[in-house]
């Protein structure tokens, strides 16, 4: 390696998180409306050999140490195994952020082919109120694909919950205590400015101290010893432990100063941040013929444009065109 994803501010990009698919088989109204959204033309999405030509050049010339696939929903890609099997041979940690529907029949698979772990987002287990958020009756195969990574050993399994004012919010504790008993480590996320429907605002989103709030009112929480690195999570020891709770204040605690993430769209544009205003083309160059030194020189000179933080806070701030979805949480 001779080169790496060094931004401006001189915090260096390991953990490449590569979004498979802008589509998703659950509606959650935080993020996309219930028809759905413009999905990208097929023609634009990086093909299996693409993607995996891709993280090669991030592992091989760029120092990337991790690699998080994410969607849209992940598993909804049919090549998705077999990029799986390509990536982890290039002997990075190769983790998936899914809503595990469908991870019940595929999690042997995808250890068998390397995979280490899973995140799955799971907001409730009341099956009405999953059924509200996501607009599917589907808990059931969550819990099942929950359940099956588990078993297959991709763990330590993390759920991401993101809870909304009068509609989650006060299932925080009976959340966290079925999480213990499963053995999943949960995480509480702040929401974050990236809905499809721009229905995000500041007053609306469930800050981090209203979670601790409402988990203090039936736990005991203590910051937990071990350093936090880049990770987003603040983690915490639940009644002296060993059980923790992470809580990912994206917007009131911001974590960017750390960042060691860069992001590849599922057509294959570099973006240094989730809230980046540009992106470069990666899939442009690949298809004009680029050599992996091109196409690596190309991502570096995109991390020159990173700025310093999301910026959430500024009055001149704009949410990104791209929603979560279309960059991969
Ligand atoms: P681990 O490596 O297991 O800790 O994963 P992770 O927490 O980095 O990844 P995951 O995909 O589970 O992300 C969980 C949530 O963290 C996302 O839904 C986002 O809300 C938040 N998150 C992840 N990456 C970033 C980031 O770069 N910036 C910000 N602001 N939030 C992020
Ligand atoms: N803010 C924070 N997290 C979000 N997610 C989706 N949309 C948002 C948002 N606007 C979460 C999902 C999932 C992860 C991929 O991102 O719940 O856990
Ligand atoms: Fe990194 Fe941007 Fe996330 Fe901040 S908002 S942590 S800079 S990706």
């Amino acid at each position: 390696q001779t080169k790496r994803l060094e931004d401006r501010f001189g915090r260096v990009a390991t953990d490449l998180r590569v979004s498979l698919t802008d589509r998703c088989n659950l509606r959650c109204s935080y993020c996309m409306p219930a028809e759905g959204l413009d999905w990208l033309p097929d023609e634009t999405v990086l093909t299996d050999d693409e993607v995996v030509r891709l993280v090669r050049i991030g592992v091989e010339l760029l120092g990337v140490r991790e690699v998080r696939f994410t969607g849209g929903e992940p598993l909804v890609r049919r090549g998705l195994v077999d990029i799986v099997r390509q990536t982890s041979a290039l002997g990075v940690e190769t983790s998936l952020t899914t809503n595990a529907l469908g991870l019940a029949r595929t999690a042997h698979a995808l250890a068998a082919a390397g995979l280490d772990r899973v995140n799955v987002s799971l907001d409730s287990i009341r099956r009405e109120s999953f059924k509200q958020i996501t607009r599917r009756d589907r808990l059931p195969d969550v819990l099942a694909g929950l359940a099956a990574a588990r078993e297959a050993g991709l763990g330590p399994v993390k759920v991401n919950a993101v809870l909304m004012r009068g509609i989650n919010d006060a299932e925080a504790p009976e959340l966290l205590r079925w999480a213990i008993a499963e053995g999943y480590h949960l995480r509480f996320i702040e929401q974050m400015p990236l809905d499809a429907q721009h229905g995000w605002s500041r007053e609306g989103m469930v800050t981090a101290d209203e979670i601790f709030a409402r988990l203090e009112a039936e736990f005991t929480l203590t910051p937990a010893a071990e350093p936090r690195g880049s990770a987003p999570a603040e983690l915490f020891v639940v009644d002296g432990g060993p059980a923790t709770v992470g809580v990912i204040a994206s917007v009131t605690r911001p974590f960017c100063g750390d960042c060691d993430r860069v992001r590849l769209t599922a057509d294959g544009q570099v973006r240094n941040c989730l809230f980046a205003r540009e992106e470069s083309d990666l899939r442009a160059a690949m298809r004009a013929g680029a050599s992996d030194e091109e196409v690596a020189d190309r991502w570096v000179t995109a991390m020159a444009g990173k700025r310093a933080g999301h910026g959430i806070d500024d009055p001149t701030f704009l949410q990104p065109d791209r929603p979560m979805s279309a960059i991969g949480g």
